[in-house]
């Protein structure tokens, strides 16, 4: 047999570590040959292929981004894409696909299958939005840069008296924002799940300039202010209709001066959320996705997606995976509400 791995959307710390597990146990434990499909559904589309043997995922583990590349193509938006796509599994003789990605990638693999089309997938996204799984690789090393900014921001906003407000990742999901916020012991945490009051946010900050220390703020860059709307870096949406979210921070930062006449910052964590080498945690939920995506691909248990329950892994058709995202559940923001101020 010969398997197709792909790598689509954003980029996030582990996918390979996925391509090394599936290539590992694809060759070594099964016997099947494994190439690598270039830049996420471009590669497939365009016939962009590369051989994936033992050698190519030697070092490989530890390294953030994609030996693969990435893109955010979306076949169903290409003419023939589909067709072009059958052809070239045809031509370089792929008898299945193993493809990493977040709801988009996913989305296309599923409706794939739907047309005959042998894919398997493994969930990735640093926002952790995916319903089907507990959690997603890369999503763990995130919080970790985020906290660890958090930490860093917190000394130098405390010796300077001013308020720092941390725009993270996240999209219309605030998990990144909701853990790094509770690990770094954010004063007001921001998501998208629960619109806020600007009035409500500049009492907690005033009330922590009374007791001499200085807020940190963690803002999802996809929360809303109450009777307002997501702040866009621009207008234009990708081939699979996403808006390009950022901005809230700066207006945040700027917003708490003019109320509070205190000095406020906004730092946006952007892209570094999401580059160099993946957290201990990640390497192992992102090899053992890899070597049950093998396995589920080896038995021609097409349609599913390995996802992570408890401490398992198991499959769960790609539909449901795909069906809705998981956002922060208000009884989880509650949580974090209790440190507010
Ligand atoms: O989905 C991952 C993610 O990093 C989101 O958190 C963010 O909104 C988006 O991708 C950014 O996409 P891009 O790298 O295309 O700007």
């Amino acid at each position: 047999m010969r398997i197709g791995v792909l790598t689509g959307g954003g980029d996030c710390p582990g996918l390979n570590a996925v391509i090394r597990a599936v290539v590992r146990k694809g060759i070594e434990v099964y016997g099947h040959e494994v190439v690598g499909f270039l830049n996420g559904w471009r590669g497939p589309v365009e016939g962009q292929v590369r051989p994936l043997g033992l050698d190519d995922v030697e070092d490989i583990l530890t390294r953030g981004g994609t030996v693969l590349r990435s893109s955010r193509t979306n076949p169903y938006k290409i003419d023939g894409g589909v067709e072009r796509i059958r052809e070239n599994l045809a031509r370089y003789g792929v008898d299945a696909l193993v493809a990493i990605g977040g709801e988009d990638t996913l989305g296309v693999a599923r409706r794939l299958v739907d047309e005959g089309i042998g894919v398997v997938g493994v969930p990735k996204t640093i926002d952790n939005d995916l319903s089907a799984t507990d959690y997603t690789f890369g999503f763990d090393t995130a919080v970790h840069i985020a906290t660890e900014a958090i930490d860093r921001l917190r000394t130098t906003a405390e010796s300077h008296h001013r308020a720092l407000v941390v725009e993270v990742m996240g999209r219309h999901a605030g998990w990144i924002a909701l853990h790094s916020g509770l690990a770094g012991g954010a004063n007001v945490i921001l998501v998208p799940e629960r619109p806020f009051s600007v009035a409500k946010v500049c009492e907690w900050v005033r009330r922590r300039f009374e007791r001499e220390y200085a807020p940190i703020i963690v803002v999802a860059e996809g929360a809303v202010p109450e009777g307002g709307a997501e702040v866009l870096q621009t207008g234009e949406t990708d081939a699979f209709g996403h808006v390009r979210l950022g901005g809230v921070g700066t207006w945040l930062a700027d917003e708490l001066a003019a109320r509070t006449g205190k000095e406020s910052r906004a730092v946006v964590l952007g892209h570094t959320q999401r580059g160099g080498t993946p957290t201990a945690y990640d390497r192992v939920l992102a090899t053992r996705f890899g070597l049950h995506a093998v396995d589920a691909v080896h038995e021609g248990d097409f349609g599913v997606m390995v996802a992570l329950r408890g401490t398992e892994i198991t499959r769960v058709k790609l539909a449901e995976a795909t069906a809705e995202l998981k956002t922060v559940p208000l009884e989880r923001y509650a949580e974090a509400e209790v440190f507010f101020g």
